[in-house]
């Protein structure tokens, strides 16, 4: 039999893939990339975080000229805004960092194939692009085919007025209003950007809360200060049907508990409760690599399914949906394939909600903590103490630090604030490292900036916060 052309064939181009796929080459490995769409990037870069946050941080400019700037004896008049550039900005910020991962493939010689990939054996894969299909072989394949939006029964999305988040990215014009299903990551982000451009936004939750699984009490900071923004949530409530009259679209919302619907009338329903991994057409079913019941394709330790030589990482498994979580398994299962003992840290993968304050944590919460029967400490600090909020005119949230009560080791980590997703870095990587809160305490932090927050809360854990 002929040798395999490839060490490496990496199938889809997202964050895990294409990180994968340059690890993979600059260990040696003959490394080959096949994405089916004519862009690099996957989700993260194309639909989801890139381009959400380049509208998140427009809409703060925005929301700031209008409100914040008064404050800061900034008078300016006839703020308006010009949604067309707005769109064409967040489509350049995407085009370069989309021709940047290219770039990185034709530094690192990762080989680049367009079209749609179909496994036909452990080592054999047939891409469908232009032209005739053609098969490419491997000693190594690596399913890296992410995740895609889901909806609810009832409802059907049509790209205008019942919509998932990649259209609500480029909605043509502001809705008058919007109603969204869900109040986890996307539906909070995608809420902000509109309510902040002008649209009346309602958030409708199953659960009693929002960002399910994040610290209670943080989230309820985070909640608090949305309503202040002016988004209205109602809890315990689900979408059961949805239709488009005229230029309306009708919701039916039924309590989550069963009973009587009333209807709810939007120019615009956005569906975010959740992605589906994401592997129609792949043949991987066929192939024989087993899936959970959540449709998730179950890997052992080394990121291997259940058919040797076939490895998958990424949304497409178990585990959070996030970018930088599928990065590292992308890293630690191609190191593995090349003989480096890659690992992945499960407890210190930070989650962040990029809404204004921002929610971000790590590790454990204080209820997870309880539920493990472990007994923490618990430190907090507002930033309404802080010197640098202050300054900002910053008041809302605070940071929050769990440490082991008996060893003091940090365990969890949880901020709701200013610049809560960069302050949380140090935390994960104290987390990383086994610091303890004293060893946060004692490090010393720059004054007057926002870390001196973490270094009060890990202050506050022994009761000896200085400034409050
Ligand atoms: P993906 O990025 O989904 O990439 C999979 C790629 O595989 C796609 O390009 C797809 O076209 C390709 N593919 C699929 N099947 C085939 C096939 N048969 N042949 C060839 N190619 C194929 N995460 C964060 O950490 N931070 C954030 O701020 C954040 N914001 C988000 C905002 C939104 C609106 C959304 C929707 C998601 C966000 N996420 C965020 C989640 C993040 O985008 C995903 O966790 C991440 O993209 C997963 O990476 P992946 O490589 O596993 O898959
Ligand atoms: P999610 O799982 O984060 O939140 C979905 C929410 O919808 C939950 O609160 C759930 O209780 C609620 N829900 C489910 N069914 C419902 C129903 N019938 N009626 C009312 N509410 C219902 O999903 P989301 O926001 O769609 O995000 C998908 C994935 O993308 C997440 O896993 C997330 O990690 C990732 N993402 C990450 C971001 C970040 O890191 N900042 C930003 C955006 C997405």
């Amino acid at each position: 039999m002929s040798q395999p052309t490839f060490d490496l064939i990496v199938i889809g181009s997202g964050p895990g893939g294409y990180v994968a796929a340059i690890r993979a080459a600059q260990l040696g490995l003959k490394t080959a990339c096949i994405e089916k769409y004519a862009i690099l990037g996957g989700t993260c870069l194309n639909v989801g975080c890139i381009p959400s946050k380049a509208l998140l941080d427009s809409s703060e400019h925005f929301e700031h000229a209008r409100r914040g700037l008064a404050a800061h004896g900034v008078q300016v008049q006839g703020v308006a805004l010009d949604l067309a550039t707005m769109m064409a900005r967040k489509i350049q910020v995407v085009k370069d960092l989309t021709r940047g991962v290219e770039g990185l493939f034709r530094k690192n010689k990762v080989e680049r194939f367009s079209g749609t990939a179909r496994l036909v054996s452990a080592t054999e894969v047939e891409v469908t692009g232009e032209g005739e299909p053609r098969k490419l072989t491997a000693r190594h394949l690596l399913i890296a085919t992410g995740s895609k939006p889901v909806s609810l029964p009832g409802i059907t999305f049509d790209g205008r007025r019942i919509v998932h988040s990649t259209d609500a990215l480029t909605l043509p014009e502001v809705p008058a209003r919007l109603l969204v299903v869900g109040a986890g990551a996307i539906g909070l982000e995608l809420g902000s950007v509109w309510h902040r451009l002008g649209s009346d936004v309602t958030v409708l939750e199953y659960l009693d809360r929002i960002v399910a699984g994040s610290d209670a009490g943080s989230a309820k900071l985070l909640h608090r200060s949305l309503e202040r923004q002016g988004l209205k949530f109602r809890f315990g409530v689900s979408a059961r049907a949805a239709r488009v009259v005229g230029d309306e679209v009708q919701v039916e919302v039924a309590p989550a508990a069963g009973g009587e619907a009333s209807v709810e009338v939007a120019d615009v329903l956005l569906v975010a409760v959740g992605r589906r991994p994401f592997t129609d057409g792949l043949g991987a079913k066929e192939l024989g690599v087993r899936f959970d019941p959540r449709g998730r394709i179950e890997v052992d330790a080394h990121f291997q399914t259940s058919v040797p030589g076939v490895f998958a990482i990424g949304d497409v498994i178990a585990g959070p949906m996030l970018a930088h979580k599928a990065e590292e398994e992308g890293i630690a299962c191609v190191e593995r394939m090349a003989g480096v003992a890659g690992h992945v840290n499960y407890d210190t993968i930070p989650n962040v909600v990029y809404t204004w304050p921002e929610l971000a944590g790590v590790g454990l919460t204080e209820e997870a903590a309880r539920e493990r029967g472990l007994a923490v400490k618990v430190g907090t600090f507002p930033f309404l103490a802080n010197g640098r909020a202050k300054a900002m005119g910053e008041k809302d949230g605070q940071v929050k630090i769990l440490a082991d009560a008996v060893t003091d080791r940090v365990v969890g980590a949880h901020i709701v604030g200013p610049r809560a997703s960069d302050l949380i870095a140090e935390l994960a990587v104290a987390m990383e490292l086994g610091a303890s809160a004293e060893d946060l305490a004692r490090s010393v932090h720059a004054h007057p900036t926002l870390p001196e927050a973490v270094k009060e809360a890990a202050l506050a854990v022994a009761g000896r916060a200085i400034h409050i």
